[in-house]
């Protein structure tokens, strides 16, 4: 019989309303192995069948559908691994919410995955000026990736430039400090695909330390991030996006709508070699446009910063550093930006600016008030010279260090 099986597997009941908006066929919802085992014995084999993407054991069992219904159109709807994407049997892997316009029936067949990647491309390449989509991560927890992805913010809003932060990272991080009780104002809002406009993006953002903050809540589902970030990108120039670390089905839809993904590394060797996997994630699987910078957090000495430039000599990505600061590292209150309140006038900020700069191939604009209040002319880059790592530290007051600088 001329039917649509839709397994929804999590997606219930979104997926089949959505399928039976296509119109094409009549819609049967298997919700477990007996269910599909009836609908087929009474109806025999489907036109086509859909399995939501949460289907436990996705793999062997849309190969197991597949060779059962070996006539049958079997789409995929939502996010896939890269592994999960390599091995899957499907006619057909479309993000869930479906693409505007996506019709399984056409000919010639759509093929979603392609056109949903030249779509991010054509928005990331359009010319847009200054406009930045920036993706804040790291292999492992702790190495920096809150403090950074704020300090970017502060660092550009000083500029005068519009400028959000997407806490995206729900994993947790050293402050919690932009968790939210109520999941209706953070990310969360974007779990479904309703349009958002100016008023209501703004409704969801909370201001933190100067900064508009979009909070996170709980597990980030990759779609909304998607959503989160197209819908901040309409209204501000520059978006920032805390990450969560590794490489996560997150990351792997973001990145086609990033202009720069920074990755923060640490120089403890466990740290390096996380960095250096990740990485190779990165050659292998990256193929949008997004530019990838390497960041070393919490320089102490030239050797560290040299150990993992050898070890990540294979990757052509700039390799950047941001000395430790113990002022950053003994703090305990989530607000303590140094670059806020530095005026400029400490070693860190210098080599955060001239990070920035070149992380985000930005011309600090003349209201960089960062800059502003006898500034060092130098850019920490050109000031790498013997004795520059001794002046930062030579004659800091000996604190203890913050539990959270060395986790995980
Ligand atoms: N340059 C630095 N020097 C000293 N301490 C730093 C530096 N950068 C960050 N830290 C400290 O390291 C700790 C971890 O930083 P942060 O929370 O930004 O990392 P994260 O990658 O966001 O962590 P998580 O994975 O838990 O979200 C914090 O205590 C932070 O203050
Ligand atoms: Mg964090």
């Amino acid at each position: 019989m001329d039917y649509i099986l839709v397994i929804p597997a999590g997606h219930s009941p979104v997926l089949a309303q959505a399928v039976e908006a296509w119109r094409i066929a009549p819609v049967e919802v298997a919700h477990n192995p007996s269910e599909l085992t009836t609908i087929t014995g009474e109806k025999g084999e489907p036109r086509m069948i859909v399995v939501g993407a949460t289907m436990p054991n996705l793999v062997p069992n849309v190969a197991a559908l597949k060779k059962k219904f070996p006539n049958t159109r079997l789409i995929v709807a939502g996010t896939l691994t890269p592994e999960q994407l390599r091995d899957i049997q499907a006619d057909d892997v479309v993000r869930f919410p479906f693409p505007l316009g996506y019709r399984p029936d056409e000919d010639p067949v759509w093929t979603p995955m392609h056109a949903a990647k030249t779509a991010a491309q054509e928005e990331v390449d359009k010319p847009t000026g200054k406009d930045r989509v920036v993706l804040v991560t790291s292999a492992k927890g702790g190495d920096g990736k809150t403090t950074v992805a704020m300090q970017l913010a502060i660092w550009l809003a000083k500029q005068k430039v519009p400028v959000v932060v997407i806490d995206a990272d729900y994993a947790g991080n050293a402050h919690e400090w932009v968790k939210v009780a109520n999941p209706a104002q953070s990310i969360a809002a974007f779990d479904r695909e309703i349009p958002f406009d100016r008023a209501a993006f703004e409704g969801l953002l909370v201001n933190r330390g100067g900064v508009k903050v979009l909070p996170c809540a709980r597990v980030v589902h990759p779609d909304a991030l998607v959503r989160a970030i197209r819908t901040a990108k309409a209204f501000y120039p520059v978006v920032i996006v805390d990450m969560h670390q590794g490489w996560t089905p997150q990351l792997i839809l973001a990145k086609d709508f990033a202009t720069h993904i920074l990755v923060l590394t640490t120089a403890s060797e466990r740290r390096i070699s996380k960095t250096v996997e990740f990485l190779q994630e990165l050659k292998d699987k990256h193929d949008a446009p997004a530019k990838v910078r390497v960041i070393i957090n919490r320089v102490k000495h030239e050797d560290e910063e040299r150990r993992v430039r050898a070890a990540l000599g294979d990757y052509d990505t700039p390799i950047l550093t941001l000395p430790f600061q113990e002022g950053l590292a003994v703090d305990t209150d989530p607000d303590f930006i140094p670059i806020r309140d530095s005026g400029g006038k400490d070693q860190y900020a210098t080599a955060f600016r001239a990070m920035a700069t070149r992380a985000l191939d930005w011309n600090p604009s003349k209201n960089d008030e960062t800059t502003s209040k006898g500034a060092p002319k130098k850019p920490a880059t050109q000031a790498k010279k013997p004795g520059w790592f001794a002046s930062l530290f030579g004659g800091g007051q000996a604190l203890s260090k913050k539990k959270g600088a060395a986790r995980r």
